[in-house]
């Protein structure tokens, strides 16, 4: 499983973990001061209160199950994302291009969210595609936590043929395989902090959701 731990951006190395293995983890993607910065956009959307239960399912079928999963969400937008947010944003459209030409996946299109998972709270086991679409082609979750340490739980477990655990380190970004690997987020046991997205091969704004 050691190829699939890289340090720093090389968009081919990436790729080939996840042809491989279906999973790929980049160390220190995100530099500590922009991790500090991002936590200050996540703190400004949480005092404008717009942060909100995380649901499942599509657009159709949505419910908020406390059973499921426990985080609390704020979808990101382009247009409103504050300096430190965009220039995540760019940096994942880059790591998209590259890989996409790598995998021949012709990836279009990405969306992505603020999560904070409290204390106690979880995401079981679960496909990140939809039933009905299978426009989300790669799965990636930039850490937050400055300061996880082990037995602060909050760990993504990937159920491949054998079971992966991420830390989940701040400025780490896991990306996994949307359509194949099952993937859980363990009990956290302090407010536990990300970015999760998706890398889609059909424009959102082509398709209902
Ligand atoms: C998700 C998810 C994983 C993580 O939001 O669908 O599986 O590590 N997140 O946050
Ligand atoms: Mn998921």
């Amino acid at each position: 499983m050691q190829e699939a731990h890289t340090n720093g951006l090389n968009a081919e190395r990436v790729a080939d973990a996840l042809a491989n293995q279906g999973f790929a983890v980049i160390d220190h993607f995100t530099r500590p001061a922009e991790v500090q910065a991002l936590h200050k956009a996540i703190a400004h959307h949480r005092e404008e209160d717009s942060f909100r239960k995380a649901g499942i399912g599509n657009a159709h079928l949505f419910q908020v199950d406390k059973e499921v999963r426990g985080d609390y969400i704020k979808w990101i937008s382009p247009k409103e994302a504050l300096p430190a947010t965009l220039n995540f944003l760019q940096r994942i459209e880059e790591l998209m291009d590259g890989l996409s030409k790598a995998l021949f996946l012709s990836l279009k299109d990405y969306e992505c969210h603020f999560a904070i998972y409290p204390p106690g709270t979880f995401y079981e086991k679960h496909l990140d595609q939809f039933k009905s679409t299978n426009n989300r082609k790669i799965s990636f979750a930039l850490y937050l936590n400055q300061s996880w340490r082990p037995g602060d739980g909050g760990e993504l477990r990937l159920h491949l043929d054998e079971i992966v655990d991420v830390e989940p380190l701040a400025g780490r970004l896991a990306l996994f395989r949307s359509d194949t690997v099952e993937h859980e987020v363990l009990t956290t046991n302090s407010n536990r902090y990300s970015i999760t997205g998706w890398m889609r091969d059909r424009p959102l704004g082509l398709s209902l959701y």
